[in-house]
């Protein structure tokens, strides 16, 4: 059973959640099940949902379609949405939005955005108009990756959100950081001060880091066609699992435990300052590719955009000088799995290594070597592995869970602050500027094939055309 802690014990104000997309797949596969399990799992009840989408005209459909999905019981949950039917350019809808805040009880209105980006803008007028007929006592913003598609674009949309909501008002959600396994990283810096003393250049021969994918672009094709690996999964994913591993966690954790937990709570400055030290790799170091059929998939044959990435990545610091921290994100390889790799300096190649997974499953795994059985003293390797499920049973929340249980507490250690996005995005224009200055085109590889291992010792050498489809392996 999961702990109980209803929010009210934090701050007891009626919250009213506006989520713009309440029709798409973000709101209704992965929010709705973690408000459902707020409402009755943790009794957070000092909640009001108004939901805005274009799919349905009516409240009872669009409650209906909720619960269909859902196929349970959620009957006291539905009866505190609201649904306010409209494209966002209809001039209505401010006047009704801010209706229903009025009615919902106007103490805390947070506004989520859980649409296409292209969509941010228009979505960001209708909040200032409806603020401008309502004034909720206090006001919060969330908004989903990708937050712009480059600095300047980030700039852009820092600058329209600031416009109505303060810095601490403002949310960017990076759902990743709302695993357990993901902010696990930070305790088992601070918590075990020989982790902490190892991850370094003394110890440390090289750094992987792989979110792979299996599934394609899908439905996502127009923003797909607009983003590609290095803006969909690099800029965000990738560079939050580095910093989080990278950061230095002061020695004051050792002793002065009020003073770690200040740290702690300021961990995104560290992470931010870190993203500054990262170098490029030289230009053939980095690695395209482009799954097959996934032109005839977007409907455009001339289409160059990258469905995976590779690259080293270096950090100009003391500590990491000189380690590579092998990236790779890709769609359609063989296995949907993320995790990051620290490979020691070992007489035995691949024998010492710490791997954190964060999918498929939530688990760490210490590879070291014992000796073997019998009268020799020979040795093999083994693994050491703590799984969450294992030790804590299945009650580790789903990220989401997390993700608006902070949302709704304030608490803003979980979420990307403005520098570190507007660094990560440095690194990404530095990047796409090396790729179009010196003509990186994406390599073609077959699909459900590749594993993150095939590029750990050089990338695969594809042999795949457009015309032939032989594997690349044969
Ligand atoms: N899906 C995921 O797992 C996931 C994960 C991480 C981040 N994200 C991010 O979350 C955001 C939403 O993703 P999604 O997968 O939920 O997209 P989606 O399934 O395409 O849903 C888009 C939503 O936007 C609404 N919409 C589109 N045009 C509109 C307009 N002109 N006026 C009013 N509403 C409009 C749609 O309403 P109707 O359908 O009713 O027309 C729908 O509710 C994106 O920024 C995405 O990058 C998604």
């Amino acid at each position: 059973m999961a702990p109980r802690q209803g929010l009210c014990s934090l701050e007891c104000k009626m919250k009213t959640l506006i989520f713009f997309g309440a029709t798409g797949n973000l709101f209704t596969q992965k929010i709705f099940p973690a408000l459902s399990s707020l409402f009755y799992h943790y009794e957070i009840r000092d909640l009001a949902l108004i939901a805005l989408g274009r799919r349905f005209s009516k409240e009872g459909d669009y409650r209906r379609f909720l619960q269909k999905i859902h196929q349970r019981e959620e009957k006291e949950l539905l009866e505190r949405v609201f649904y306010l039917p409209g494209d966002l350019e209809n001039p209505e809808i401010p006047s009704k939005l801010s209706q229903l805040i009025n009615k919902t009880g106007k103490e805390e209105a947070i506004f989520y955005l859980s649409l296409p980006p292209s969509l941010y803008n228009s979505a960001l007028k209708t909040i200032e108009k409806t603020l401008s007929l309502s004034s909720p006592s206090t006001k919060k913003v969330a908004l989903e990756k990708p937050f712009g598609s480059s600095e300047k674009d980030f700039e852009e949309l820092e600058k329209a959100l600031k416009k109505i909501f303060r810095e601490e008002e403002i949310f960017y959600v990076d759902h990743y950081l709302g695993k357990a396994t993901v902010q696990n990283l930070i305790i088992l810096k601070a918590e075990n001060l020989f982790i902490e003393k190892l991850l370094s250049r003394s110890f440390v021969k090289e750094v992987r880091i792989a979110v792979s994918e299996k599934e394609g672009v899908g439905e996502r094709k127009k923003f797909y066609e607009e983003t590609g690996a290095i803006k969909d999964v690099f800029q965000n994913h990738l560079l939050q699992l580095l910093t989080l591993l990278a950061i230095d966690i002061p020695p004051l954790c050792e002793e002065d435990r009020k003073e770690c937990q200040r740290f702690l709570e300021n961990v995104g400055q560290a992470k931010s300052h870190l993203l500054t030290e990262i170098q490029l790799p030289p230009p053939e170091a980095i690695y395209l590719g482009q799954y097959q059929n996934y032109q005839e998939e977007v409907e455009n044959p001339h289409s160059q955009i990258e469905t995976l990435v590779y690259l080293p990545l270096y950090i100009s610091s003391e500590r990491w000088q000189g380690v590579p921290f092998r990236m790779l994100t890709g769609k359609r390889m063989a296995e949907r799995e993320s995790f990051l790799e620290v490979v020691f300096h070992s007489h035995f190649p691949e024998d010492n290594l710490l791997r954190i997974e964060i999918q498929p499953e939530e688990r760490i795994d210490l590879l070291i070597r014992v000796k073997t059985p019998g009268m020799g003293l020979y040795s093999s390797p083994t693994r050491l592995n703590f799984t969450y499920s294992g030790s804590f049973g299945a009650n580790t929340p789903e990220a989401y869970e997390k993700i608006i249980y902070d949302l709704l507490a304030g608490d803003r250690t979980l979420f990307p602050d403005s520098t570190f996005i507007r660094h990560a995005w440095q690194i990404v224009d530095r990047l796409v500027s090396i790729i179009h200055k010196e003509g990186i085109k994406p390599h073609l590889y077959p699909v459900d094939t590749l594993t993150p291992g095939d590029f750990w010792i050089s990338p695969p050498q594809i042999t795949i055309s457009r015309k032939t489809s032989h594997d690349y392996r044969e």
